[in-house]
């Protein structure tokens, strides 16, 4: 189980670290310990070519030890402190926070300080190895975790929701209580935001850029992190390095909700940003084309309609006017008999 524990811890803190820092692994993995029990610090980093030696600090002091393994047999108080290690082409490890105990429950953990994503494990230790049994966790005063005997677990993946103070309970001869240890879980980048290049509405026809907008708070060489864009439960680019997405020509099938993921490479830590609904509208002039060809068409007709009326009524006018005139001759106007009325003289008489 052991052995499990500290491959676990190992892998993460192996791939998300500078290669060129040391590392200390723990064996057994906890950073807290009861008196007498014996601890293996062990560091791995590059060497020089013709020099293995490892160099162990102990609150900043370099102490005697020069191999990869810095044993503790039997802890005591003095074996109290911080650890670094550093080989010949490394730079110094993170520190590793040693505490030994006298009490009769310990919660141990496996680390105080974690990156979300990585691995936490907790035990709940009687002094002695004495039995205990009806184990409770807790977190913040809080069960977090029952087992009938003497247990460990391990949180495969945390996030920031297990930020807090444990401990635990459990029965012995009688019902013990650990003190509690605090554990912070670092962030390592928030939860995405999702941006649009325009507002909506928009336009059909017109392109959006989508970016995908968040930031690594950790110092971590070599770590990327992968994006993934999505409308509604639909893929539209999956795991790729680029923040970025393209809506070349917005059409009216675009519309919806858009959201977006930011994961690391080994998909430790997955975190998906809020919607954001797009509202794409066809163009206005698209459908009201043929509507105000037809409407000027119809109106051009009606004006030539209208105006070839105009020109019948100019012509037919006149000689209509000969026609009423040419009645009104034949109605007895023996005077005007001979002369032709012309439109002149029509519009001089009375
Ligand atoms: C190392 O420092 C801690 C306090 O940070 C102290 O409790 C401990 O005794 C020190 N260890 C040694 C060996 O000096
Ligand atoms: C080997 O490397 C260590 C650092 O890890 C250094 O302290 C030591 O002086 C080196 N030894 C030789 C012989 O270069
Ligand atoms: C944190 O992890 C727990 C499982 O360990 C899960 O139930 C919870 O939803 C996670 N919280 C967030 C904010 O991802
Ligand atoms: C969209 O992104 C491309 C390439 O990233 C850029 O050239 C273009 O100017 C952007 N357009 C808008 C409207 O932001
Ligand atoms: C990321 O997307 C771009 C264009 O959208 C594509 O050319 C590239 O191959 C993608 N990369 C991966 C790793 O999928």
């Amino acid at each position: 189980m052991w052995l499990l524990t500290a491959l676990l811890l190992w892998v993460p803190a192996g791939a998300q670290t500078d290669p060129a820092k040391a590392v200390i692994t723990l064996q057994p993995p906890w950073v807290n310990v009861f008196q007498e029990e014996n601890v293996n610090l062990w560091c791995e980093g590059p060497h020089l070519p013709g020099n293995t030696s490892t160099q162990w600090f102990l609150n900043g002091t370099a102490i005697q030890t020069l191999t990869p393994r810095h044993r503790i047999a039997a802890a005591s108080v003095n074996d109290n402190g911080e650890y670094r290690c550093q080989t010949g082409f490394s730079v110094p490890s993170d520190p590793v926070q040693l505490e030994v105990h006298r009490d009769w429950l310990l919660l141990q953990v496996s680390s105080r300080v974690i990156t979300e994503g990585e691995p936490l494990t907790l035990r709940c230790h009687g002094w002695n190895n004495k039995l205990v049994y009806n184990v409770l966790f807790y977190q913040n005063g809080k069960v977090l975790k029952y087992f009938i005997q003497n247990s460990e677990f391990t949180i495969l993946k945390t996030n920031l929701s297990h930020n807090g103070i444990y401990h635990c309970s459990g029965m012995g001869k009688q019902r013990f209580e650990s003190a509690g240890v605090p554990i912070t879980v670092k962030e390592l980048f928030p939860a995405p935001v999702l941006k649009a290049s325009l507002s909506s509405p928009i336009l059909e026809g017109q392109l959006v850029n989508l970016s995908c907008e968040t930031k690594l708070l950790l110092e971590r060489p070599g770590l990327r992190l992968y994006f993934s864009f999505y409308m509604g439960s639909k893929t539209l680019l999956s795991r790729n390095t680029s923040s970025e997405y393209q809506i070349l020509t917005a059409e009216r099938e675009d519309s919806g909700l858009y959201w977006c993921e930011a994961t690391t490479e080994d998909g430790n830590v997955i975190k998906r940003s809020p919607e954001l609904e797009l509202q794409v509208l066809g163009l206005q002039i698209q459908t009201p084309v043929w509507f105000h060809v037809l409407f000027y068409l119809a109106v051009g007709m009606l004006f030539l309609v209208d105006t070839i009326f105009h020109v019948i009524i100019y012509k037919e006018l006149p000689r209509k006017k000969k026609w009423n005139l040419e009645i009104s001759l034949d109605s007895g106007h023996e005077k005007r008999v001979n002369s032709y009325p012309s439109k002149e003289r029509y519009l001089e008489e009375p």
